[in-house]
C-alpha cells in the first residue's frame, strides 16, 4: 500500500521536527470528540483505539484514507450489522465532526509513535465494574426489565458484540396504538401506517384496519421510547459497567 507508506514516511519526518504539545484540536474535532464518545466510544473506546469488541480505528486504512466522509460515512450510516457494527443515526454535520476528531487522533498517534502508527495503545478491553453496573441496573432498568425474566441469560444468548448492538440499538419494535371510535368503542393493535390523514393498524385478529385520522381518537405507544430516551444520559463508564453486568447474566 503505497499511500500508507507515504503516510508513515511523512509521520516519521514530522517526528524529527521539534517536539510540540498535542496537535491543536479544531472546533469540529472537539465537537466530534463529544459525538464519538457518546455514539462510538463504547465499542471503539473513547480514544478510538478499540476494545475487545470493535477495532482500533487508528489502525483502519479506511479511516486513514477517508476524504470528506467518503469512506467512513457509509460505514456509520449503514453499519455492518452482521459484524457487530450497527448503523448509527448521525447528521451529516456530526459525521464530519466525528471524522475531524478521528483525523486529529490519527495525527496525534502518528506523532506519538511515528515508526508504527498502528501500534498506539492497542490493548484495551472492556473493563467495566459489574457490581456498579448491577446497582445502576436495579435503579434505572428494572422498571421495564428483570435480570431473572426477560434479560435472564442475555449474556449467553448474544456474543458480546451482538449484546452491545442490542443494548444500544434494540431491533425495531412495533408501536402499539389504541383507537377510540366515535361510539366510544376501542381497539388496540399494532401500528402499521400513520400520516396526517390515515391511521392503520393490524388488529388482534390479524386484520388490517384503517381510519381517517379526523374520525377517531388514537394514542400511539412506542415501547422502546423509554429505553432509547435513557441512552444519551449514560456516560461511557456507566455503559461499560452495565455491559459488564449484563455479561454476568449467563
Ligand atoms: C455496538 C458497537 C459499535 C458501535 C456503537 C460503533 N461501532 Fe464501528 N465497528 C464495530 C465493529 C464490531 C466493527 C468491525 C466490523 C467488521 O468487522 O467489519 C466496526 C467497524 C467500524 C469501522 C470500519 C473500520 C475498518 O477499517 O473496516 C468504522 C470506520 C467504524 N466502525 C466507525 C464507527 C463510528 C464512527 C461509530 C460511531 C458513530 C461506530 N463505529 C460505532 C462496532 C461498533
Ligand atoms: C421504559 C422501558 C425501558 C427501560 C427503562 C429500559 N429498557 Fe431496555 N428495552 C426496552 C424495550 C421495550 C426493549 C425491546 C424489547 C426487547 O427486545 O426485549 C429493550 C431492549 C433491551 C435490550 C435488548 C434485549 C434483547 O433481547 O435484545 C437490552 C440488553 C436492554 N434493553 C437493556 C436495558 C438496560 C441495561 C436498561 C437500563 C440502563 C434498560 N434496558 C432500560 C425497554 C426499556
Amino acid at each position: 500500500m503505497k499511500a500508507v507508506n507515504i503516510c508513515i514516511a511523512l509521520a516519521m519526518l514530522a517526528s524529527r521536527l521539534p517536539a510540540s504539545d498535542d496537535p491543536p484540536q479544531s472546533e469540529a474535532a472537539k465537537q466530534g470528540q463529544r459525538v464519538f464518545s457518546q455514539s462510538c466510544g463504547f465499542c471503539h473506546a473513547p480514544d478510538a483505539t478499540g476494545t475487545g469488541q470493535a477495532p482500533n480505528l487508528l489502525r483502519s486504512d479506511l479511516v486513514r484514507h477517508d476524504e470528506n466522509g467518503n469512506l467512513v460515512g457509509p460505514v456509520i450510516r449503514d453499519g455492518r450489522p452482521t459484524k457487530g457494527m450497527p448503523p448509527v443515526r448521525l447528521s451529516d454535520a456530526q459525521i464530519s465532526e466525528v471524522i475531524a476528531f478521528l483525523q486529529w487522533r490519527l495525527a496525534d498517534a502518528d506523532r506519538t509513535n511515528p515508526a508504527d502508527p498502528h501500534a498506539y495503545s492497542m490493548q484495551r478491553l472492556l473493563t467495566g465494574n459489574a457490581a456498579a453496573g448491577k446497582t445502576f441496573f436495579d435503579r434505572q432498568c428494572t422498571g421495564c426489565h428483570s435480570a431473572s425474566k426477560d434479560l435472564a441469560g442475555i449474556g449467553r444468548k448474544y456474543s458480546p458484540a451482538q449484546l452491545q448492538a442490542r443494548f444500544l440499538y434494540p431491533a425495531d419494535i412495533k408501536k402499539s396504538v389504541t383507537i377510540t371510535m366515535p361510539s366510544g368503542k376501542q381497539v388496540t393493535g399494532t401500528l402499521l401506517y400513520q400520516d396526517s390523514f390515515t391511521i392503520a393498524i393490524q388488529d388482534p385478529d390479524g386484520w388490517y384496519r384503517s381510519w381517517p385520522t379526523d374520525a377517531v381518537k388514537f394514542q400511539v405507544r412506542d415501547p422502546l421510547a423509554g429505553h432509547l430516551a435513557l441512552l444519551p444520559t449514560y456516560t461511557s463508564t456507566v455503559i461499560h459497567n452495565l455491559f459488564a453486568y449484563l455479561e454476568t447474566l449467563q
